[in-house]
C-alpha cells in the first residue's frame, strides 16, 4: 500500500530533534566495504530504504550484509563477482559507486545504469573518463557500464566539474591502483571527507581530503574496518530550514555546525538567529518574525547544496520581498515549483534562475513529490498554507529521511501519514 501525508498549516515547531548518518555517506562506505577481503562495520547508519536496497546491491557481487539498527556489518569475499545488474540497481542513484570499488579488486565491472531522484540528466562520462584515465577501457553497453583493464596504474585526472560521484569511484579504483594518481578540481563535500578517512583506516594512501586535489599513492590491499557516518548535513539543515519558516525555535543535534556554514548564514540574513551548540555537535535555530527575502545560488562544495534548493524556494516563497534562485547543478530541479504554485507560491523561472515573490501566506492543495528533497519542501510549505496539504508520492521522502513524521510531530507539526485511497493510488 502506497502512502500519502497530510499536512495541516499553522504550527510553530519548537523542541530537539536528532539527526542521524547521511545517506550520501552511508552508501558510499558501504560500497568502500568491497575493497577490502573481511568483515567491514558500519555505525549510525540511517534507518532508510536506500540503506537495504544498497546491502542488495552487495549481496549480489558476494557479500553477506548485515543490518542491525543503525549498524550494517559488511563481509566481503576474496573473490567477488563483478557484475552489478541486479533489480536494486536501478533504484538509487548511489549504486554506480560499486563501480570504482569493483574495477579496483576485480580489474572488470559491468555496473547497471543507476536509477535515484528525477532531477535532471545525470551522465558518467567523468567516472568513465577517470577510470580510463586508470588504465581501463570503458563503454556502455545494453544499459551497463562496462570498465575494463589489464591492469591499473596512477595518472594524473581533471575533472571538468567536481562531481561528487566521479570523484568518488576513481578515487575507490585509484587507491589500488600501482603509482600516484592526482584528481585535480575534485569535490570537496564533507561525505568525499568521510569516505577519504575510511579508506585511510583501510590502508589507503589518500592525501588532500577536503581541497581540490587528491594524491593517491596505490597500495596492494585494504584491510577491513570499523567506521561511523558523519551525521547528515542536508537532514540538518532541513530542520533550520523548517524551524525559520514556521517562526520557530528548534535545536538540531548530530551535524558538524561548519557542514553548514553558509547554510546558516543565509539562514541569518533570513532573520534567523543561530547558535551553535557548546559541544560542536549540532546548532540552534530561532526565528522571532516572518523571514526576510534572500538570494542563493547552488553550486558544489563549500557553496550552497542543490539539494537543499527546494527549501530555498519554499523559504522565499513565504518571505518579505523578492529572492532570486539560482541552480546551476540539475536543471529539472525547477519542476518543485509547479507544485508550489499549486500552493499559492509567486515564482517564475527563467533557465537557471526562478524569481520568488513572497506572499503572506500559502494556500493547501493536492501536490506531488517528484524527488526526496522536493517532497519534503512540499511538506515545509504545506506547514505555512492555509488548511490541509496533501503530499503525494511519498516514497521519495522514505528513501532519505529517517522518522521524518515522528521528528515533525515531536517539533509540534501536525503531519500525519496516511494509506492512499485505491482510486487515488
Ligand atoms: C551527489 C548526491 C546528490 C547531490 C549531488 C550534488 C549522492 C548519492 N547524490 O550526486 O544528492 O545533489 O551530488 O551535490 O551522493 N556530471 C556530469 N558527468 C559526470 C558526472 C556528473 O556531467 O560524469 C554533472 C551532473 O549532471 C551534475 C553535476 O555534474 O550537473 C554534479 O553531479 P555530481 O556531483 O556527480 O552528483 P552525484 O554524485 O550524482
Amino acid at each position: 500500500m502506497t502512502e500519502h501525508f497530510l499536512v495541516r498549516g499553522g504550527a510553530r515547531l519548537v523542541g530537539e530533534v536528532e539527526v542521524v548518518g547521511a545517506k550520501n555517506s552511508v552508501l558510499k562506505l558501504m560500497a568502500a566495504a568491497l575493497l577490502a577481503e573481511g568483515t567491514t562495520t558500519i555505525t549510525n547508519c540511517p534507518q532508510i530504504l536506500d540503506v537495504p536496497l544498497m546491502a542488495d546491491v552487495l549481496r549480489s557481487l558476494g557479500c553477506e550484509v548485515t543490518l542491525d539498527g543503525d549498524t550494517a556489518t559488511i563481509t566481503t569475499p576474496a573473490e567477488l563477482n563483478h557484475r552489478a545488474d541486479s533489480p536494486s540497481m536501478g533504484k538509487l542513484r548511489a549504486s554506480v559507486c560499486v563501480l570504482g570499488p569493483l574495477v579496483g579488486r576485480c580489474k572488470r565491472a559491468v555496473v547497471a545504469l543507476p536509477g535515484g531522484d528525477a532531477i535532471g540528466s545525470r551522465p558518467l562520462d567523468m567516472h568513465q573518463n577517470g577510470l580510463r584515465q586508470l588504465g581501463a577501457h570503458s563503454e556502455i553497453e545494453h544499459g551497463c557500464v562496462v570498465a575494463e583493464a589489464e591492469g591499473l596504474h596512477g595518472a594524473q585526472i581533471w575533472l571538468d566539474f567536481p562531481s561528487v560521484g566521479a570523484t568518488e569511484n576513481i578515487l575507490m579504483a585509484a587507491v589500488l591502483a600501482p603509482g600516484t594518481t592526482v584528481i585535480d578540481n575534485a569535490a570537496r563535500e564533507p561525505e568525499i571527507v568521510n569516505l577519504c578517512t575510511m579508506l585511510t583506516e583501510m590502508g589507503a594512501r589518500v592525501e588532500g581530503a577536503g581541497t581540490s586535489t587528491l594524491t593517491v599513492e596505490g597500495v596492494e590491499r585494504l584491510r577491513p574496518t570499523e567506521h561511523r557516518v558523519i551525521g547528515d548535513r542536508i537532514v540538518g539543515a532541513t530542520w533550520a530550514f523548517a524551524a525559520a519558516m514556521t517562526m520557530g525555535d528548534v535545536t538540531v543535534r548530530g551535524v558538524n555546525p561548519h557542514h553548514l556554514d553558509l547554510v546558516l548564514e543565509k539562514l541569518r540574513a533570513a532573520g534567523a538567529e543561530i547558535t551553535t551548540l557548546d559541544d560542536g555537535d549540532g546548532f540552534r535555530v530561532v526565528q522571532d518574525e516572518r523571514p526576510r527575502a534572500v538570494d542563493f545560488v547552488t553550486l558544489p562544495y563549500p557553496g550552497f547544496a542543490t539539494d537543499l534548493q527546494p527549501f530555498a524556494i519554499a523559504l522565499t516563497s513565504i518571505a518579505e520581498g523578492t529572492s532570486m534562485i539560482t541552480e546551476n547543478l540539475f536543471e529539472a530541479r525547477f519542476r518543485f515549483i509547479e507544485e508550489m504554485v499549486r500552493l499559492g507560491a509567486d515564482a517564475r523561472t527563467d533557465g537557471h534562475h526562478a524569481v520568488v515573490r513572497g506572499v503572506e501566506r500559502l494556500s493547501s492543495a493536492p501536490v506531488w513529490a517528484s524527488d526526496i528533497r522536493a517532497g519534503v519542501g512540499l511538506v515545509l510549505a504545506g506547514l505555512r498554507a492555509d488548511g490541509v496539504t496533501e503530499v503525494w508520492d511519498v516514497f521519495h521522502i522514505d528513501r532519505g529521511y529517517p522518522m521524518f513524521v515522528e521528528n515533525m510531530q515531536k517539533l509540534g507539526a501536525d503531519v500525519r501519514r496516511v494509506d492512499d485511497e485505491p482510486d487515488r493510488a
